[in-house]
């Protein structure tokens, strides 16, 4: 079994994938620092030598290659990978998904000050654009749970409720 978690940067899906992943007593893997270790290079300095398109294609395969490995994990992706070409039909037909959704003023509080993600460079209100282009594709998810209103706790215990429901 596969669980994938996605949703906006901010919304703590490395948090609740680490915690669920204690859980579950399932490895815990995140996209991103999976392309660091194969690419040898950081997210900042992936889209700066090779620009963005590249590093959709990298996130592609890499999010193929994790989702075609036969053990069960908790996948933690970027808040893009769900937007990007059938990323989205491909975690849904491998893997129980998850979208931590959270308020766009809460998520940009959370992530505007940090410099390890380049598009928020871009401003508030590109940011805010992109959000929203995005939502379409979170809630193709089979789960969906608020993460800005419960702590990370009550949100796994949702989620396993939620997972206990709908795949018994
Ligand atoms: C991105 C989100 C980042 C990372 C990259 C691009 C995005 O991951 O993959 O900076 O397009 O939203 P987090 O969602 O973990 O910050």
């Amino acid at each position: 079994m596969k669980i994938v978690l996605l949703g906006f940067m901010g919304s703590g899906k490395s948090t609740i994938g680490k915690l669920l992943s204690e859980r579950l007593e399932v490895p815990f893997l995140d996209l991103d620092e999976e392309i660091v270790r194969k690419t040898g290079l950081s997210i900042p300095e992936i889209f700066s030598s090779s620009g963005e398109e590249k590093f959709r294609e990298i996130e592609r395969e890499t999010l193929m290659g994790l989702l075609s490995k036969p053990e069960s994990l908790v996948i933690s992706t970027g808040g893009g990978a769900p937007a990007y070409k059938d990323n989205m039909e491909l975690i849904n037909k491998n893997s129980i998904s998850i979208y931590l959704k959270a308020d766009f003023e809460k998520l940009w509080k959370r992530i505007s000050k940090d410099s390890n993600r380049p598009l928020v460079t871009a401003g508030k209100e590109k940011v805010r654009e992109l959000f929203e282009r995005r939502i379409p594709f979170y809630e193709k998810a089979d789960i969906v749970v608020r993460t800005d209103i419960f702590t990370p706790d009550e949100t796994v215990e949702r989620i396993l409720k939620f997972m206990q429901f709908s795949f018994p």
